[in-house]
């Protein structure tokens, strides 16, 4: 129980590999506040953690604006006192070729996967600073290179590795660690919209074979969050079972 009395935030943690995150941080004993734009799912998911004997929050959160984002975070800190892991791992796709890309989907881009990390993680920064300790658990993607038909989420998710390396220098004095998982083609709701014929062309080119599971993000998170991993910071990392771009 590596993360016994830690307490662990996770955004987007209603399905795919939010939840396998909170499942994976829940069982290594951490507390955790589950948020999702879908209420009914994080609010299910905590009622069964709670059944299991831990202790889980779950709370509606739109993470693209600051109010609610702000909000989520205060009551992580008046519930349980702290937060000691902050895991953004909410995101979306609208993905369409540059040429026919509307404003509308580089704004909904960027807005939840770039700027609600900002949000979260400026909060998460003055609270970790203050108490000294912290683990910052950015998801990325292997598409933050450049991908077809994905600009805004390129883009945005480029951005991600910016901050968090950023986050990572500022913070690195102060007990606070900021790392970046690059997921490669993991098996959610998010990849399983992709046409059979795309799924497999892309499941031909992993070197393992297969697409990843969500616990295969999960595990390298809890090893991130835990005090054996304080001496990595700053550091991209990537769960694509050998996939280069
Ligand atoms: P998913 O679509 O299965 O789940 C995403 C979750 O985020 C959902 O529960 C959704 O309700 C929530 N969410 C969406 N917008 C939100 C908002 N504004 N506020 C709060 N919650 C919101 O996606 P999946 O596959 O689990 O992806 C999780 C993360 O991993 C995303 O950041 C995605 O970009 C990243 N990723 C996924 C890969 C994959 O192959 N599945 C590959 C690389 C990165």
């Amino acid at each position: 129980m590596a993360l016994e009395g830690r307490v662990a935030v996770v955004t987007g943690a209603g399905r795919g590999i939010g939840k396998g995150i909170a499942l994976a941080l829940s069982n290594d004993g951490a507390t955790v506040v589950l948020a999702d734009s879908d209420a009914a799912s994080v609010q299910t998911l905590a009622g069964e953690i709670r059944s299991a004997g831990c202790e889980a929050l779950g709370m509606s959160c739109d993470v693209s604006k600051r109010e609610p984002v702000e909000d989520l975070l205060a009551e992580a800190i008046a519930r349980f006192g702290k937060i000691d892991v902050l895991v953004n791992n909410a995101g979306i796709n609208r993905d369409t070729m540059l040429h026919k890309m509307t404003d509308e989907q580089w704004y909904e881009v960027l807005d939840v996967d770039l700027t609600a990390v900002f949000f979260t993680t400026r909060f998460a920064a003055a609270h970790m600073r203050e108490r000294g300790y912290g683990r910052i658990v950015n998801i990325s993607s292997a598409s933050w290179l450049g991908s077809l038909g994905q600009a805004n989420y390129a883009a945005a998710k480029a951005g991600v590795v910016g901050l968090t390396l950023t986050a990572a220098r500022e913070l690195a004095r102060k007990g606070v660690t900021a790392n970046v998982i690059c997921p490669g083609f993991i098996d959610t709701e998010m990849t399983r919209r992709v046409p059979p014929d795309v799924w497999q062309s892309v499941v031909e080119r992993i070197p393992v074979g297969e697409a990843g599971l969500p616990e295969d993000v999960a595990n390298l998170v809890v090893f991130l969050a835990s005090d054996g991993a304080r001496y990595i910071t700053g550091q991209v990392l990537n769960v694509g079972g050998g996939l280069t771009w």
